[in-house]
């Protein structure tokens, strides 16, 4: 059977280093996934307090995930009532449960899980057709993912182990779970998406990065020729003070786009045929629209098989 494409998984897992545009592609993609008729939820760590999931456009929802209201659900879920309602009142319980070392990533890991889930565990919990998680920067992102596999080795037995398995077993199954991660063409965020590829890959369950998206690319707008013209214009004695502040500015967005071709060449040697590209956007500030651009950007290079 041919591997379903990118939006029709259930899951997709986004991480990569702070600030390189994370969340600004979870919308992109939510949003490409939201106009092919899918019901999208982007789910992320913000711990606003607010963990109601809210509709941002049509089809388009959002929601923050905080591990403690994470843990209530969970008891309220899988406990039978009255004990649930007994564990729940036990302030050390929690503190304990919480103190366990990767309580907290199961937690989040156990939350999105159930979020992508046809039958949601949650009473009137409408189902999701796509689940995208804007997760946090790719050290802390990777141990999320480790977090149910770690635990259910730690636990081995009883109900926790069981489900951490399940969790575990559900974002290594390349069919239901893309694992994807965000750069932009930077010497530092491409070293780390290496190193994430590197360290997702150990371990006795590998997980595969499926694609890693380059974000923010500059345009190259001058042929080498052009910038030899530049150059030689910048260097003749005659130049005025504000034309050499031009050429220097053209000159300096030139060096930019060299660069980025530079790391963008270490990312297609490491993924070859897996690395889609987002421009960089001249705005003030990313709205709807800009994300809607984006959006049909990926739209355009997923139709071909990603
Ligand atoms: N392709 C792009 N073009 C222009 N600006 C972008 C682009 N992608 C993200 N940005 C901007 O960069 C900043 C960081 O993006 P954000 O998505 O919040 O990153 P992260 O979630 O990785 O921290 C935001 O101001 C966002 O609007
Ligand atoms: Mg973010």
């Amino acid at each position: 059977m041919p591997e379903p494409s990118l939006l029709s998984r259930r899951l997709i897992f986004l991480t990569g280093k702070g600030g390189v545009g994370k969340t600004t592609v979870a919308f992109a993609l939510a949003q490409a996934a939201a106009s092919s008729g899918r019901r999208t939820l982007v789910a992320d760590l913000q711990g606003s307090g607010d963990t109601r999931e809210v509709e941002v456009a049509p089809g388009l929802m959002h929601v923050s995930i905080d591990p403690q209201s994470a843990m209530e659900q969970y008891l309220s879920v899988q406990v039978p009532a009255p004990a649930a309602h007994l564990l729940r009142q036990s302030h050390l319980f929690a503190a304990f449960a919480m103190a366990t070392p990767g309580m907290r990533e199961l937690l989040c890991m156990g939350k999105f899980w159930e979020l992508a889930q046809h039958e949601r565990r949650t009473a009137d919990a409408e189902p999701y057709d796509l689940v995208v998680v804007d997760a946090p920067a790719s050290g802390h992102g990777a141990a999320l993912l480790r977090a149910p596999r770690t635990f259910a080795e730690i636990a081995r037995v009883g109900p926790i182990a069981h489900q951490a398995r399940t969790i575990a077993q559900t974002f290594a199954d390349p069919d239901f779970t893309a694992v994807l991660a965000v750069t932009t063409a930077e010497e530092m965020p491409v070293t780390e998406t290496l190193e994430l590829q590197d360290s997702l890959k150990r371990g006795p369950d590998p997980l595969k990065l499926h694609a890693v998206i380059l974000n923010a690319l500059y345009p190259r707008r001058f042929s080498d020729a052009d910038t030899h013209t530049l150059e030689a214009l910048r260097n003749r004695g005659r130049t005025s003070t504000e034309l050499r502040t031009i050429l220097d500015a053209a000159l300096a967005e030139h060096a930019r786009a060299r660069s980025q071709e530079r790391q963008e060449e270490r990312l297609r040697l490491a993924f070859p045929d897996r690395l889609l590209t987002l421009p960089y956007l001249f705005e003030p500030e990313l709205k709807l629209p800009q994300v809607a651009l984006l959006a049909a950007e990926l739209d355009a290079q997923l139709v071909g098989g990603n």
